[in-house]
């Protein structure tokens, strides 16, 4: 018995932050923005919608498109470094309002590669057999704790929610066994401390280890899961930004075409990244069930990892 992912949701705050915004009040300019990040804007949560209301939205989504009830959700992961309260956190607000009424709801901060960590979590405990459904969701307000008056990180982040859905089958890969990594001595090069609550960042530093890492990860994950990079038809990648994505891909050889790329649309949404980036591959026909994708991602921490799976393996079996 292995864990494939079976259904993928996604949920954006209507506002939307232009770079031309950005310019009208802060010391930049569009060209440089995309010259540098690829992004040409990024959504805000603001009038009156909670992060829990749009995470809630995410995980619906997700489970009416794997077809299943709620109410049968063993357990819920969201992952988020910006919470509604500081306690309690987002997942049992999230679990409630999306009626998961037998599930055991909890929080992981795991900074950017956050969901990563979790559908390892979550893949764990369907192959062992102690769940039989759990949810995965990424969602993130970095609105809230971004520098708005900081060129250097305020074009970067955006806020939205993603997630899938976990469940058991006899499947080839489903998801195979993730590489994740650490290394806390790079706390100092991304953080946002307790007390002023802002990013703070060596962009210069994070650029280099974060495409360093990915490329590490996703050979490791390649070698573990026993394929090699023409068995690959996706690669989804951290959406930090279009730089580190195309650096990523060109080490390790992916051709342009199967590299998603969001980050233009919605800028870095940290743990809502990749669940967000597999979201719109679907919608845009990119990605099919049965596909191989590599999945990477890097973030404060510093935290990293990666991993293979195939996407909606039971779909393609038409179980
Ligand atoms: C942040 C980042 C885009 C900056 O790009 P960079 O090429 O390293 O740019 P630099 O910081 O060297 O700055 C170059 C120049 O542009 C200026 N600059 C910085 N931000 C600017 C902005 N938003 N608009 C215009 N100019 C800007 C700098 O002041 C500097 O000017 P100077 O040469 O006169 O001193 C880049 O370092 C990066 O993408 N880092 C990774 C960030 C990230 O993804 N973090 C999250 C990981 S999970």
């Amino acid at each position: 018995m292995k864990a494939g992912v079976v259904g993928i949701g996604g949920a954006l705050p209507e506002t939307v932050v232009t770079n031309a915004d950005l310019e009208a009040r802060l010391d930049t300019n569009d060209a440089w923005i995309v010259k540098r990040t690829g992004i040409r804007e990024r959504r805000h949560l603001d009038g009156g919608r909670t992060l829990t209301d749009l995470g809630a939205e995410a995980c619906s989504m997700a489970l009416a498109d794997a077809g299943r009830d709620p109410a049968d959700v063993d357990r819920l992961f969201v992952c988020t470094l910006t919470p509604d309260r500081y306690m309690p956190g987002l997942a049992p607000g999230i679990g409630d309002q999306i009626g998961a009424t037998k599930a055991g709801c909890i929080d992981l901060n795991g900074a950017c590669a956050g969901f990563l960590y979790a559908l390892d979590q979550a893949a764990g405990l369907v192959e062992s057999g102690r769940a039989q459904l759990v949810v995965v969701c990424g969602a993130e307000a970095l609105s809230r704790i971004t520098d708005h008056a900081d060129r250097g990180t305020a074009i970067l982040f955006g806020d939205g929610a993603g997630a899938v859905v976990v469940a058991p089958g006899d499947l080839d890969r489903g998801c195979s066994t993730f590489e994740l990594r650490s290394e806390g001595a790079h706390g100092d090069l991304l953080y946002a401390d307790g007390e002023e609550r802002l990013m703070r960042m060596d962009g210069k530093e994070v650029y280099v280890h974060a495409v360093a890492r990915m490329v590490e990860a996703t050979e490791a994950a390649l070698v573990r899961a026993q394929i090699t990079l023409d068995d690959v038809d996706l690669f989804v990648a951290h959406q930090a930004n279009a730089r580190i994505i195309e650096s990523a891909a060109r080490r390790l050889g992916v051709p342009a075409e199967k590299v998603v790329m969001n980050v233009d649309m919605i800028a870095n949404t940290s743990s809502a990244s990749i669940p967000l980036a597999l979201w719109h591959a679907e919608r845009d026909g990119q990605l099919q069930p049965g596909d191989t994708v590599a999945l990477a991602s890097f973030g404060a921490g510093f935290t990293w990892g990666a991993g293979v799976i195939t996407w909606k393996e039971h779909a393609q079996a038409g179980a």
